[in-house]
């Protein structure tokens, strides 16, 4: 009777609607895009999710009853064919994964890439993918560039670098765009320049796991600004 209770549950609910960021049941798989020569800083972000995971708990000056609401993550780096991945500074990453060896992800991250690569069809497929596949779409500074091309930004409200903003307003009027340093419209995440990836990081393990986000704050000095642009933050100088 067990037995058959448990075997209709499994088939009345399907292994994606029954998952939850916030109290997974399996390992959370979360992966970064890698594209053109990727920024360095818009990726770092993800080691956010590093320092709330199972894999550093053990290091931190934590109770134990906190360590165990660690969470197992598996990383993962992404190119087409699982070349290495280029970034900013010179630096060339091993790729984890291709685009066919990447499980589905539950948490996606974009950078922004050289704006004169042009991602290609497999490219662009893949991010629509990711997008449907995951519970959380990220894309910090330029990054939100692929996902507007891969058409994942229709109907949302997002944001991209803020000098970027009012052009997109005009030149793109199928997303609500925003000057914030980050914004949330259900599972797509954008983010202004650069180190605003940092703001929707916090903001995002906030938002799914927030006494782990503190921990975060607290032990790993995350910087804990509004979302709100002051003033002319994030415009440049009119004397320039
Ligand atoms: C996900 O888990 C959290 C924490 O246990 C819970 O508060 C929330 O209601 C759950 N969400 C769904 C959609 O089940
Ligand atoms: C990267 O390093 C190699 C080896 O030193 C050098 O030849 C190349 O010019 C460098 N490229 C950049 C973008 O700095
Ligand atoms: C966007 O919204 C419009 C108007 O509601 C709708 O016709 C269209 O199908 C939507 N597109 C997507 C991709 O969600």
């Amino acid at each position: 009777m067990k037995l058959l209770f448990a075997t209709l549950l499994l088939a009345v609910i399907p292994s994606t609607t029954s998952f939850n960021l916030s109290n997974p049941n399996r390992p959370i798989e979360a992966g970064v895009i890698l594209l053109g020569v990727t920024e360095v800083l818009d990726v770092a972000p993800m080691d956010y999710l590093h320092g709330i995971s199972t894999r550093i708990a053990y290091a931190l000056p934590v109770p134990d009853k906190l360590k165990a609401k660690f969470l197992d993550i598996n990383f993962h780096w992404i190119t087409e064919k699982g070349e290495p991945g280029k970034l900013t500074t010179n630096l060339t990453l091993a790729a984890t994964d291709s685009f066919e060896t990447s499980p589905p992800l539950d948490i996606v991250l974009i950078g922004a890439y050289n704006i004169e690569y042009k991602p290609n069809a497999a490219e662009l497929a893949f991010i629509r993918k990711a997008h449907d596949e995951s519970s959380a779409f990220i894309t910090i500074c330029g990054g939100y560039l692929a996902a507007q091309l891969a058409g994942v930004l229709v109907n949302k409200t997002a944001t991209a670098p803020r000098f970027n903003v009012p052009e997109l307003q005009k030149s793109d009027p199928r997303t609500n765009w925003v000057e914030k340093r980050y914004v949330r419209d259900g599972k797509v995440w954008t983010s202004g320049a650069l180190l605003n990836g940092l703001d929707l990081m916090r903001g995002f393990t906030a938002e799914y796991w927030p006494e782990l986000a503190s921990v975060g704050v607290q032990i790993g000095a995350w910087p804990v600004r509004d979302g709100q642009y002051q003033g002319t933050d994030g415009l440049p100088n009119p004397n320039w």
